[in-house]
C-alpha cells in the first residue's frame, strides 16, 4: 500500500518528513532507522537537527544503517557517504557513532563486506523506517535498472546517468567512482516501513512511472507497490501530472 502526502514544496515536504521521522522516535526511542544520501532528505535532516536542539528529541538509543557507500572513499574523504552523514546528521545529534552504520568503501575484501553488512542488519534485527529517495531512472539505494528484485548488498557499478548527477557534489566527473556497495533490493524491501522522499520536476517523470508503470527490474523503485507499508512525501513538483 502506497500512501501518498502531498507538499506545497521542498521546504513543506522535509518539515513533513522530519514530523513524522520525530514522532516515530519519540514513542520508540530505541527505533533502527534506515538512512539516506544525496540531496532530497538533506532538509529534512536539517528540520530533525533543529527539533534536536530545541525539544530535545533524543538518539541515545536509536541505531541507523545508511543504505549505500562510493567503492575507494574511505570516510574521511569529503564525498564519501560517512563524511556526508557525519557532518550533515550525525555529528548534530545525540546519537552514538558507534550505532550508526555504513557500508565500508575501503573494506579489504568487499564481497565479505557485503556479507558482513547484510548480517549485522539481520543480526540487528532489521530496520523499522527506511527513508528513501528515488534516481530519475528508478534507482533506489544504488540499486540501477536491470538489479534482480531478490538482490541483497552487493557491489555495483554505477550508471553513466547516476554518475553525471552525482557529479555536482566533485570537482569532476572523473572523480566520481564507478563502483558502490549498495544494500540490495530484497533488503531495503524487508523493512517494516518505508518513507520515500521526492522533491522537484526532474523527479516527476519517475514519480509516473512509480505509480502508473509497470513493476519491473527495469525500474527497481517500481518494486515498492509491493510493500506492505510504503509512505511517499512528495513535493508538488514532483507530482506534477498525477
Ligand atoms: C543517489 C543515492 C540515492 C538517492 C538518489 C537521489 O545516488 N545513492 O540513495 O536517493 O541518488 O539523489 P538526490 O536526492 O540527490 O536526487
Amino acid at each position: 500500500m502506497m500512501n501518498i502526502l502531498k507538499m506545497k514544496n521542498y521546504e513543506e515536504m522535509s518539515k513533513a518528513a522530519a514530523d513524522y521521522i520525530m514522532n516515530k522516535i519519540r514513542q520508540h526511542s530505541d527505533i533502527t532507522l534506515g538512512l539516506a544520501t544525496g540531496g532530497t532528505p538533506v532538509g529534512t535532516y536539517k528540520n530533525l537537527i533543529q527539533d534536536h536542539s530545541q525539544n530535545g528529541t533524543s538518539y541515545k538509543n536509536v541505531t541507523t544503517f545508511n543504505l549505500d557507500e562510493y567503492i575507494g572513499l574511505s570516510g574521511e574523504n569529503r564525498n564519501s557517504y560517512r563524511y556526508f552523514m557525519n557532518s550533515t546528521l550525525f555529528d548534530h545529534l545525540d546519537i552514538q557513532k558507534k550505532n550508526t552504520h555504513i557500508p565500508s568503501g575501503v573494506a579489504k575484501d568487499m564481497e565479505e563486506e557485503c556479507l558482513n553488512y547484510e548480517g549485522m542488519l539481520k543480526h540487528h534485527g532489521g530496520i523499522d523506517l527506511q527513508i528513501l529517495g528515488i534516481g530519475s531512472n528508478g534507482h533506489i539505494g544504488f540499486n540501477e535498472p536491470g538489479t534482480p528484485f531478490s538482490s541483497k548488498t552487493q557491489i555495483v557499478d554505477l550508471a553513466s546517468s547516476t554518475r553525471e548527477a552525482n557529479a555536482r557534489f566533485f570537482s569532476n566527473i572523473n572523480e566520481v567512482p564507478t563502483q558502490a556497495i549498495t544494500v540490495g533490493i530484497s533488503t531495503i524491501m524487508q523493512s517494516r516501513e518505508i518513507l520515500l522522499l521526492v522533491s522537484g520536476e526532474s523527479k516527476s517523470e519517475a514519480v509516473q512511472q512509480l505509480l502508473y508503470g509497470d513493476i519491473d527490474e527495469q525500474f527497481p523503485a517500481s518494486v515498492l507497490r509491493l510493500h506492505p507499508n510504503v509512505k511517499i512525501i512528495a513535493d508538488e513538483a514532483a507530482l506534477a501530472g498525477s
